[in-house]
């Protein structure tokens, strides 16, 4: 928002992570992130504050923070956002436009405007799409713009008018805009989501078939994506998708459907989770298979422990999964990864981490599960003189299978000839 010309200040409840985005210092891992906060808070326009007070003087208000899977249950957990919105009323003055980023059950803005309109304070709900690894360069120039505008004419247009404002930028590049009410606007973000996790479950199904009929999933999603309508982005079968974001949008937004009466309207939801952790199994499986059925004192390595390249999130990893499960089978693990390590640490402090070397070095089998560009671009021959077998298992299908099995490699993908 600085780089968009705005001045910013920050608010979080977690005084660690306010201490060092103060001190300019990101608190996760982001392409890009680390220079352009420094520049921001070298230039005074970007300050963070624990004090819900230090908004004051703000006219928009973004309440951006998450939404987690309700312990116990599938429903979003929304203690954070209405924590947020609580802790902005008494700072808010008549005009002002709160914008909900927050990924919400379709509904939730309502019932907030409500809560926000006796300050005078008017609500709009503007979805979220950025992608991490990308996130700087998809908050710059987003691939589209989506308002939740309230139904009263004049508030409409107040908070048109304010948000048009703040990404005067990408307006002006000509991201294309939808205005629309609340609740498209909510459900516009978990239909997105919704739509990528179905086009991944749904090839990671074409790779089950494929596998047990002898044919090759990667060729199939080259064929069918180069039909325009179909398109070959998010058909890569492999370990599955995980993340913040993907499964517990969908777990989600089939709880909201059931309570709004239209559960079976996204009963195929389920099976696209079903679908997705399966392929983890399936992962551990290959691995076990291929050692000969069992992978007990078996030196592994895995490679890649964040949910995906460029990022060093581990929430719901399917690489992480493969790794704890693969532990538990009494395997001997040796997990690495460029930027994840010290969360997965801290979060399965049993598993053990090293270096790619370390990790290579006198393995029984090689398991990639995150395609970060340093594994996809192993040089097979070099690795294959450090294993102690030929053996590896891309759980992404990112390797060039003929180039490793030049190499003298046992090479298993998914789906994968
Ligand atoms: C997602 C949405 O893409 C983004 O628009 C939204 O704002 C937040 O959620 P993100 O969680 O950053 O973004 O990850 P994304 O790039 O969508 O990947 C999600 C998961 O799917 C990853 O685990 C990735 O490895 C997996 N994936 C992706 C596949 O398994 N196959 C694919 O073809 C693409």
């Amino acid at each position: 928002m600085v780089k968009l010309g705005h001045e910013v200040v920050g608010i979080d409840v977690d005084a660690a992570k306010i201490d060092l985005l103060s001190r300019g210092e990101a608190t996760f891992f982001e392409p890009a992130l680390p220079e352009l906060l420094r520049e921001a808070v070298q230039s005074g326009r970007l300050t963070f504050s624990t004090d819900p007070a230090a908004v004051r003087g703000s006219t928009v208000h973004f309440v951006s923070v998450g939404t987690p899977q309700k312990a116990g249950s599938y429903a979003a957990d929304l203690t954070y956002v209405d924590a947020a919105v609580e802790g902005l009323l008494p700072h808010l003055a008549a005009g002002d436009i709160v914008v909900g980023k927050s990924t919400v059950p379709v509904g939730t803005a309502e019932r907030l405007a409500a809560m926000i309109e006796p300050s005078g304070a008017i609500l709009a709900w503007n979805p979220e799409f950025l992608r991490e690894g990308f996130a700087v360069k998809d908050t710059i120039s987003p691939d589209r713009l989506v308002y939740g505008l309230p139904e009263d004419p004049r508030e409409s247009e107040k908070a048109r008018t304010a948000l048009d404002e703040v990404y005067a930028q990408a307006l002006a590049a000509g991201t294309p805009l939808v205005a629309t009410d609340y609740a498209t606007a909510e459900l516009v973000k978990v239909a997105a989501n919704a739509f990528l996790a179905t086009k991944i479950s749904f090839i990671n199904a074409m790779a089950e078939v494929s596998e047990a009929a002898g044919a090759d999933v990667t060729q199939l999603a080259d064929a069918i994506g180069y039909d325009a309508r179909i398109g070959r982005r998010f058909l890569n079968a492999g370990a599955g998708f995980g993340g913040g974001c993907l499964p517990k949008d969908i777990r989600a937004f089939t709880a909201r459907a059931e309570e709004l009466g239209r559960g079976e309207a996204l009963n195929f939801l389920k099976e696209v989770d079903a679908i997705n952790l399966r392929r983890r199994d399936r992962v551990v499986q290959l691995v076990v298979e291929a050692l000969g059925g069992s992978a007990f004192n078996k030196k592994v390595a895995v490679l890649g422990l964040a949910f995906k390249p460029d990022s060093d999130d581990i929430r719901d990893s399917p690489s992480l999964d493969v790794a704890v499960r693969l532990n538990g089978l009494g395997a001997r693990v040796v997990a690495t990864d460029p930027e994840a390590i010290a969360n997965s640490q801290r979060m399965h402090p049993q598993l053990v981490f090293g270096t790619t070397d370390e990790a290579l070095r006198d393995a029984d089998a090689v398991v990639l599960v995150t395609e970060w560009d340093e594994y996809r671009t192993l040089d097979p021959v070099a690795a294959g003189q450090v294993v102690a077998s030929r053996l590896v298992i891309d759980g992404r299908n990112c390797l060039d299978s003929e180039a490793w099995r030049d190499a003298g490699w046992k090479y298993v993908g998914l789906g994968r000839k």
